[in-house]
């Protein structure tokens, strides 16, 4: 059997891990998925604080999960996580790659020495300097990702790759026949959500916004209400007004300015990308993440960005193993598409 790995998502209180088998020239398999929870305050906007609490739910989950690999393949895109768009010199990757730290200082709010940096060519072009290549720098705080890797090696695991979460997103979502054509992925998670704009599945834009669906979660509780009332709330009201009885009004409103927020800031990236290449205009939204499950989002976010918008599967990339319990896919597919995503990196 061909080896497999498995993706590892360490959401905010709550680790997903999907393990797959690269199936040669058919589709890979995937042979499990599992979630456990964590205490939530372990990681402060995706960073972890305290190891030892991931340790142990990495350990757990695979235990739980019954997972046969140890090899791991894991997300960084949080909050500290900076992409930009960047022009440089048009020279070979390799060569690139070894200047960008000389090229990128300016553009960086940490020292370069602490940081992780990578660069992903999108296009080329001319301007005053001569031919450059345009692309994407991605820069991450070099100790939070180490401090992932170190939990991961601490749980007895070992990790064979390191990927952004918006790229392993854009694997699981818009290759193939789901992401012909220029397609946006609109992802909301907890704390971070992030918009992919890719043409025939190529990323053309990346950017990672630092809020998500607990901001509509702390309003509700400043409003005194419990935990278990705030998620009934947020899976069942949403943002229907007419569907809360009067004395909720005040939820109502809170769950409806909160998202409109968000919804402003998915609508201005948007519009950020539009104004840059008025050429390719954006044809659909693809919408993952937990956050995305706030009733009525779907269609709150086709009425703010005039874009048809579809609920991303990222089980379509796969084929199911036997025995996998399918029947829990539907409830967990739009927060499981980082862990499968992240399984593709060596089939992308
Ligand atoms: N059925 C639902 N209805 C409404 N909201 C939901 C539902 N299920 C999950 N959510 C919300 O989705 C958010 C979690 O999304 P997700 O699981 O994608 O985040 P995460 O990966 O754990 O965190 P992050 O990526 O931000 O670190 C939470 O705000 C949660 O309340
Ligand atoms: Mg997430």
């Amino acid at each position: 059997m061909a080896a497999s790995i498995v993706g590892l998502d360490i959401g905010h209180g709550v680790l997903r891990a999907a393990e797959v088998s690269q199936g040669g020239r058919s589709k890979p398999k995937l042979l499990r998925y599992h979630e456990v929870t964590f205490p939530a305050d372990a990681t402060r906007e995706g960073e972890i604080l305290e190891p030892d609490v991931l340790v142990r739910a990495i350990k757990q989950l695979w235990t739980a999960g019954k997972f046969k690999s140890k090899d791991v393949v894991l997300g960084v895109g949080n909050q500290r996580v900076l992409t930009r768009d960047l022009a440089v010199p048009k020279v070979p990757l390799a060569r690139i790659k070894e200047t960008l730290p000389f090229l990128v200082q300016d553009l960086l709010p940490i020292p370069v020495a602490d940081a992780v940096l990578d660069f992903y060519p999108i296009s080329e072009g001319v301007n005053d300097t001569g031919p450059v290549i345009h692309g994407l720098l991605v820069a991450a705080a070099k100790a939070a990702v180490l401090a992932n890797v170190k939990v991961v090696q601490q749980a007895g695991l070992n990790p064979v790759d390191v990927d952004l979460v918006p790229f392993a997103l854009t694997r699981a979502l818009m290759k193939g026949r789901a992401g012909g054509g220029t397609v946006a992925l609109v992802h909301i998670g907890a704390v971070t959500s992030c918009v992919v704009v890719a043409t025939d599945g190529v990323p053309q834009f990346v950017r990672i916004i630092p809020s998500g669906g607990d901001e509509v979660s702390s309003a509700l509780a400043a409003l005194g209400l419990d935990v278990a009332k705030v998620e009934s709330i947020k899976g069942t009201l949403g943002l229907l007004r007419d569907a809360y009885v009067s004395e909720s009004v005040a939820a109502a409103e809170t769950v409806i300015k909160i998202t409109e927020e968000l919804l402003t800031t998915v609508r201005n990236t948007l519009t950020f990308y539009t104004n840059t290449r008025p050429t390719d205009p954006i044809g659909r939204i693809i919408l993952s993440g937990g956050g995305s499950r706030l009733r009525g989002f779907p269609a709150a976010l086709e009425e703010f960005t005039r874009l048809q918008v579809e609920l991303g599967d990222p089980t379509e990339r796969f084929a199911v193993a036997k025995g996998f319990d399918e029947l829990r896919l539907p409830t967990a597919l739009p927060a499981m598409s980082v862990a499968l995503g992240l399984t593709l990196r060596s089939a992308s």
